[in-house]
């Protein structure tokens, strides 16, 4: 039995821990820093949030229809048939859901949207659509997209693992119009092009005047919230007295002290040197950071000593997700049961109760700064609409980490407490299941109302 060295493990589990604590400072310039690079980006010049118009303002609760939406954004692809009953009432009438393979992320762009547009037929041809009238369809796609209008606008960069070829540049709606077209599909019109976090708020919205914030932590994460428009210079011809949502990209922040795990984390991945803040918050990358994190500390022998197979199991990228993680730090018996059953079925044999100790240590030090960061940068969007804090906000939130990793929304609210005391009572985060979806119908209702074709015109399509 090898015995560690007691004081380079303490000095190095010490040194962890400021590593990826946050100071109240830390969380402060954070803020300073976030509404520099918003009044930047909202200026219309060249900064680490991006600020982009999306078209609609908040919905009234009134707006009616049947819609489709067609949901891309992460690991998944999902149809959904809303109604929306004009009473701030949405009906999901049908769903189906399929997991986007790897092959079809990362390969031809045109493929990728032939996926969706068979995605689609199958849809139809299923729910019994008859394919000789016209639905209106919005489309989620959840990634930086620069809008030219409510149902157009050019994929940025892709985020998030996605890098299919002949698609950053080009709009995004075009290709799909190209994709249904190739399948035969023609009872389909684009009517909105929705980022994941303008869904979700427009979902709550609908229902829920005090909502003025969307946020996604999910596979990635973003945020969005209501901005006048006077002060998006980019919009020439809006109506000064007017209010737009704006789509954040505030994954892309960049003034944030990253360590050298989150370095080595980014150099390896598909998009080196973008989405920083999405690297150290969002549900693709903390179970990464993590791993990292982990097998620097079995190679200086302060984890694992006599544990065996835990350098192999764990060498591989990949090898510790986001949801193990939230097992490991959901893991509450004394002797950390469950982390031993875990690690045993990774292959690592004879742990002992400090390793499962400091294992669940190092896992909530990750997360713990992911959910510091979130929060930070949620105040930071709430203090620059509301400086202090006088008035009640919603803020609408999707996304599995909130959903479902152990106390990641505990987390972000004691930092908010820590940050305002009982005003932080004036934040409340409430999850919007199926926000983007949903939402996204409530988007395609809003633009019909500017229509030429008048409010709620897409309600006399309804569905089978
Ligand atoms: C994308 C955003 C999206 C977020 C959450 C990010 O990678 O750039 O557009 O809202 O993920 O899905």
């Amino acid at each position: 039995m090898i015995t560690p060295s007691l004081d380079a493990c303490g000095a190095f589990v010490s040194y962890l821990e400021t590593l990826f604590a946050l100071s109240m400072n830390d969380l402060h310039t954070m803020i300073n820093d976030f509404h520099g690079d918003m009044r930047t980006g909202l200026s219309g010049h060249e900064g680490s949030l991006k600020m982009l118009p999306s078209f609609v303002d908040k919905p009234t609760g009134r707006e009616k229809g049947a819609f489709i939406t067609l949901d891309l954004g992460g690991t998944h692809f999902r149809i959904l048939a809303v109604q929306l009953d004009g009473k701030g009432g949405t009906t999901v009438l049908g769903t189906r859901q399929t997991a986007v393979p790897r092959k079809v992320m990362q390969g031809r762009g045109e493929a990728l949207f032939d996926f969706m547009a068979e995605g689609m037929d199958a849809f139809l041809t299923k729910r019994g659509f008859e394919r000789t009238r016209t639905y209106d369809l919005a489309f989620t796609f959840s990634f930086p997209v620069e809008p030219t209008g409510v149902s157009a606008g050019m994929l940025i960069k892709w985020t998030k693992g996605f890098t299919a070829t002949g698609v950053e540049g080009k709009d995004v709606v075009i290709l799909l119009k190209e994709a249904l077209r190739r399948k035969g599909i023609d009872c389909i019109r684009v009517t909105a092009l929705a980022n994941d976090t303008v869904g979700t708020l427009m979902a709550r919205s609908y229902r829920d005047p005090s909502c003025d914030l969307g946020v996604i932590l999910g596979t990635g994460t973003n945020a969005c919230y209501r901005e006048k428009c006077a002060h998006i210079a980019r919009l020439e011809g809006a109506p000064p007295e007017g209010f737009m949502i704006v789509n954040m990209e505030w994954g892309n922040f960049d003034k944030v002290r990253r360590t050298c795990y989150d370095r080595d984390l980014d150099a390896a991945s598909v998009n080196p040197g973008a989405m920083p803040l999405e690297k150290m918050v969002s549900g693709m990358y903390l179970g990464e950071i993590a791993r990292r994190v982990l097998v620097d500390a079995v190679q200086r022998d302060v984890l694992f000593l006599n544990a065996a197979g835990a350098l192999k199991r764990f060498k591989r990228k990949g090898s510790l997700t986001t949801p193990e993680m939230s097992l490991i730090e959901g893991d509450d018996t004394s002797d950390l049961a469950g982390v031993h059953d875990f690690l045993k079925q990774k292959g690592v044999s004879g742990s002992s109760i400090e390793d499962r100790r400091l294992l669940k240590r190092l896992c909530g030090w990750v997360s713990g700064r992911g959910a510091g960061l979130a929060a930070a940068a949620t105040a930071a969007v709430v203090t620059w609409m509301d400086p202090e804090l006088k008035h009640r906000h919603t803020v609408a939130v999707d996304g599995s980490l909130f959903e479902k990793y152990t106390r990641f929304s505990a987390k972000m609210r004691a930092v908010l407490t820590d940050l305002y005391g009982k005003k932080a009572d004036n934040i409340a985060w409430v999850h919007s299941r199926d926000g983007s979806g949903r939402g996204a119908a409530i988007i395609a209702a809003v633009a019909a109302t500017a229509s030429p074709q008048g409010p709620g015109h897409s309600s006399k399509a309804n569905f089978p």
